[in-house]
């Protein structure tokens, strides 16, 4: 969260006064329809032609949409090594196997990488958009349309980025936002899925919203009703992101002028390297990232005096060595419902070692980002921008 005051306050107010908070209700009965409203916004925002807000947060929106794609047991999915783990939980959630892809410098799925670890079950790929960081969207495409697979992005980390003008999240099949406490977008927690596909969105509207019993328009569907998970979001995140909807243009205008100005003013400087970007206009600006020929010198320039300087090999969950539960196969609290020992998946790559992807590793260890703050003042920015540059210099 980047933004956030009174214009929320105001909103939620009004829907604590209406003490309309459900997500379903009639107009004509003072329901304000804050959750439909922001869907409207958010599909008209991203250029599809439907958005649907979830509690349980992108990995629902993850989750939904590959149940809308029909994946489930016997199938594989690609996920890039770097991401945060909750990407390849949401295939595993849905039964589905996921197969382990390595990134490139531009710290995002390799296309090239993909096309090699495309198999005989492989039904669809998630590309991400990690630190708001465009994937490359049409060489990713390129790759699903020559084996006929699905494309699900997830644009968790780069709510209203874009590749080459078109929205993340618009150039797949369907894609997945997330609007946590740490997205530039929040409302402490919530996810989005969005798509131009009819039939992903019945069928994802359902499977998250408890068997759709009480939307209105449920004797419309042309699927039978099956029962999924409760993944209905409420009014209150509807009227909080409307607001934080309106900030956004403001929220990606600063990070993208400030890592700009980064830019200008770093290149070509003596010890600096940018990685290389798939489209630095689309980019969120979340991040700056420079990189280094080894892990000890983008160390010493992390912790420079005044850089403020991370290496993304420490973060955690989102590298794919760190996703225990996954490398060890414990999913589920039935053995019965663990993907892995699902009949349907004895055929597929289950195995996975912490050095699968090396080139991923070596990457996350050469790479230092900066992470940017559109409210930082003039004074804060140059600043920083001095210290990376004299950090370079005395490398
Ligand atoms: C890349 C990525 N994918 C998926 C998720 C899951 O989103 P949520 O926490 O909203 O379920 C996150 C959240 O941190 C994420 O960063």
């Amino acid at each position: 969260m980047y933004r956030l005051g009174q214009k929320e306050v105001d909103e939620v107010s009004k829907v604590i006064k209406a003490k309309k908070m459900f997500r379903v209700g009639d107009p004509k009965n003072g329901h304000l329809q804050e959750a439909n409203r922001f869907e409207k916004e958010w599909a008209q925002t991203i250029g599809v032609k439907h958005a649907l807000l979830l509690s349980g947060g992108g990995t629902a929106g993850l989750m939904a949409g590959l149940a809308g794609m029909g994946i489930g047991p016997g199938d594989e999915v690609i996920v890039p090594g770097y991401t945060f783990m909750a990407t390849a939980a949401a295939v595993l959630m849905v039964g589905a196997i996921p197969v382990l892809a390595e990134i490139n410098e531009t710290l995002t799925l390799d296309p090239r990488d993909v096309e090699k670890k495309i198999g005989p079950h492989t039904k669809a790929i998630i590309p991400v958009h990690i630190c708001g960081i465009p994937s490359n969207m049409k060489a990713i495409m390129a790759v699903a349309r020559r084996h006929k697979i699905k494309v699900i992005e997830d644009c968790c980390q780069a709510d209203g980025g874009s590749f080459r003008g078109k929205r993340l999240g618009s150039w797949g099949h369907a894609g997945a936002y997330s609007f946590n406490d740490f997205k530039i977008m929040s409302a402490g927690e919530g996810g989005a899925l969005v798509t131009n596909d009819d039939k992903i969105c019945e069928m994802a509207g359902i499977y998250s919203d408890s068997g759709a019993a009480f939307r209105p328009y449920v004797k419309k569907f042309t699927v039978p009703i099956f029962l999924g998970f409760q993944f209905r979001t409420t009014e209150i995140t509807g009227a909080i992101l409307r607001m934080q909807l309106q900030r956004l243009p403001g929220i990606l205008a600063d990070l993208r002028r400030i890592r700009a100005r980064f830019i200008a003013e770093l290149k070509g400087k003596p010890g600096i390297r940018f990685a290389p970007s798939n489209d630095p206009k689309g980019d969120c600006g979340v991040v700056v990232s420079f990189q280094f020929e080894s892990e000890a010198v983008a160390r010493i320039f992390a912790k420079s005096k005044g850089v403020g300087g991370w290496l993304p090999i420490d973060s955690g969950k989102h590298v794919y060595s760190n996703w225990d539960p996954i490398l060890k196969h414990r999913i589920g609290h039935h053995p019965g419902m663990n993907p892995y020992s699902m009949p349907q998946n004895k055929r597929l790559r289950l195995k996975y070692t912490k050095t699968m992807c090396p080139r991923t590793l070596d990457i996350l260890k050469r790479t230092v980002y900066v992470s940017l703050h559109p409210d930082w003042t003039a004074d804060r920015i140059r600043a920083r921008i001095e210290a990376c540059r004299q950090a370079g210099a005395s490398l």
